[in-house]
């Protein structure tokens, strides 16, 4: 009997101390812990890339630039060197962190009303497929300049396991089988598309198939070769205006010549004695959770419980207020001041939470008269990486909608975004079906539209503790929230915290968006008693997230069940 409870107790004690390794998989996703390397991205290939890397020596901007390349490979609907996207870099000896800017700019030819007919009417279509809805990429020279500024090992190091991916395929899972099948209808006039996109014989690729693309491995082998240059004045760059020529695009190749990343200062603030550090803009992300996070500060969230509905309630009357800032004040720095400072100061909160009803749902229509927003589906993928020395890294980057616009200039292999699309359609008009007309995000020549992207670091008392983001669109500031305060407040562990259901408001349209999966019908109902308008959705977001044990300092990757993530670790 005593050989029985000695044995149980030091079940029971391996089981505290390991967990949560300890969970299955099946119960709670993939978790895995590390304490020299850990990345978690959408793609296993990507995952296991980042670590090979960062096992030969390479450091967490080494490995983020090589999972960055691996997925334009492995996951092309939001991978990418055609988009763009944003880079959170935070060393630990300095204790300081920077904020790469890799978002596409409009053409120097675009207009404001580009995407207007002769009647002034918005034409979505134009914004969305084709050459038109393309922005000047950004990823290529992003990555260089991590690489340049950051990285350890070579340009060549870190691009070669994506070229041999692209140049001797990999093997298709059933999530990418599907999605490429179901692509032939919507890009039916995309020659270039359905080519690489689609089999020869009009037959279904299937789990197991290897996919090469030949193209692809090419131009990234000029890229390897000429760095940047290969991109922005080279060869690929005569491709690109040469198709946009052809086709009607804007994009010529003093665009691309003219294109820079930049490096920029992180947005931060203070959450419950966590520091934030995210994007700026041309980002809304990095603001708008700052100031979601100081509204909610003045609640005793840990008190309430995690799906009540008046912690619901809370969450989405903070989720809209913030929204309706972020349509009124954000857009692109570099073409106007973004009142930044004011919008993430405590004092700005005080002023939000006065206004809160905590019992009653304010139509949104109440809070903003005149400006209304359309929500729009997304494509776009988040890693998070951080290496043996702690030098933490979150990256997100996209081509807007799942594989962009649609466009693969001939002969490069890879897509071009729709990000055009995340601009204001058409200036100072807004209407009932959602186009907005606030001037922050107009287009101009050669500004950056307006991203939701947030990649984000948190730390405590010096050290990182988390690195987090997601894919999206408008949902993603609200995808990130719902994760951190599941961390901080509710007390997850960070697999059960990115696995728990998600809710978003963005203000207009004036809906509370909830994932059913473990909420209640008795919950929703006593929401739509107070007045919200519910709508249930399956999925929100990818958050594929890195929590470090602050005692411990072992890092935990969460992948997100939601798109089948991997995270890798040693
Ligand atoms: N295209 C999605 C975003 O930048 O928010």
């Amino acid at each position: 009997m005593k050989t029985r409870k000695f044995f149980l107790f030091i079940v029971l004690c391996f089981a505290i101390q390991l967990y949560p390794l300890s969970l299955s998989a099946n119960e709670r996703g993939d978790i895995v812990s590390g304490k020299n390397g850990m990345v978690v991205s959408v793609d296993k290939y990507a995952s296991q890339i980042g670590i090979d890397i960062l096992k030969k020596g390479g450091n967490a901007v080494d490995a983020a630039v090589a999972v960055g390349f691996a997925l334009a490979v492995t996951y092309p609907s939001a991978g990418n060197i055609g988009g763009g996207g944003f880079m959170i870099i935070r060393f630990p000896d300095t204790k300081e962190s920077v904020a790469i800017d890799f978002r596409e700019k409009a053409p120097g030819k675009a207009t404001p009303d580009m995407y207007l007919d002769e009647n002034g009417k918005y034409v979505r279509k134009r914004s969305y497929y084709g050459h038109l809805a393309v922005g000047v990429p950004g990823t290529v020279k992003g990555f260089e300049l991590a690489m340049k500024k950051y990285g350890k090992l070579s340009w060549k190091e870190v691009i070669e396991p994506a070229i041999n991916l692209a140049e001797n395929g990999f093997v298709l899972n059933k999530r990418m089988a599907k999605s490429f099948n179901s692509l032939k209808k919507r890009f039916k006039d995309y020659k270039e598309f359905l080519r690489i996109f689609s089999r020869p014989d009009g037959s279904d690729f299937k789990e197991g198939d290897i996919f090469v693309q030949k193209e692809l491995a090419e131009s990234l082998r000029l890229i390897a070769n000429n760095g940047s240059d290969a991109f922005y004045k080279g060869k690929i760059a005569d491709l690109i205006a040469k198709d946009m020529e052809k086709y009607g695009g804007l994009i010529t190749k003093e665009d691309l010549e003219k294109y820079e990343a930049v490096i920029r200062k992180p947005v931060t603030g203070n959450y419950r004695g966590y520091k934030i550090i995210s994007m700026p803009p041309p980002s809304s992300g990095g603001t708008i959770l700052i100031e979601m996070l100081n509204i909610l500060e003045g609640f005793e969230l840990s008190k309430m419980e995690r799906y009540a509905p008046e912690t619901l309630h809370l969450i989405s009357e903070t989720m809209k207020f913030a929204y309706l800032d972020r349509a009124k004040y954000l857009g692109d720095s570099d073409f106007g001041k973004i009142p930044v400072d004011m919008l993430i100061s405590k004092k700005y909160a005080e002023s939000i939470r006065k206004r809160l009803n905590l019992v009653k749902a304010i139509p949104s229509a109440e809070i903003g008269k005149d400006i209304l927003t359309i929500e729009r589906a997304n494509e776009t993928t988040h890693y998070s990486v951080i290496d043996k020395d702690g030098i933490a890294v979150a990256t997100t980057y996209t081509l807007n909608g799942g594989y962009g616009s649609g466009v693969v200039p001939e002969g490069t292999g890879f897509l071009l975004n729709n990000e055009m699309a995340d601009f204001n359609m058409k200036p100072g008009y807004t209407d009932n079906k959602g186009l907005i007309g606030t001037k922050p995000n107009i287009i101009k020549p050669y500004k950056r539209m307006l991203s939701s992207m947030t990649p984000t670091i948190i730390t405590k008392d010096g050290k990182t503790f988390m690195i987090t983001g997601s894919p999206g669109g408008r949902t993603i500031i609200n995808t990130v929230l719902n994760v951190i305060i599941n961390v901080i407040d509710f007390k997850m562990n960070i697999q059960d915290a990115v696995d728990a259901p998600r809710m978003h408001h963005q203000w207009m349209p004036d809906i509370l968006r909830i994932e059913k999966e473990g909420i209640s019908d008795k919950v929703l109902d006593s929401l739509k008693n107070i007045g919200h308008k519910i709508s249930t959705r399956w999925r929100q977001g990818d958050a594929n997230s890195i929590l470090i044990d602050p005692k411990t300092g072992i890092y935990y990757g969460a992948p997100d069940k939601r798109s089948g993530g991997t995270a890798a670790g040693y």
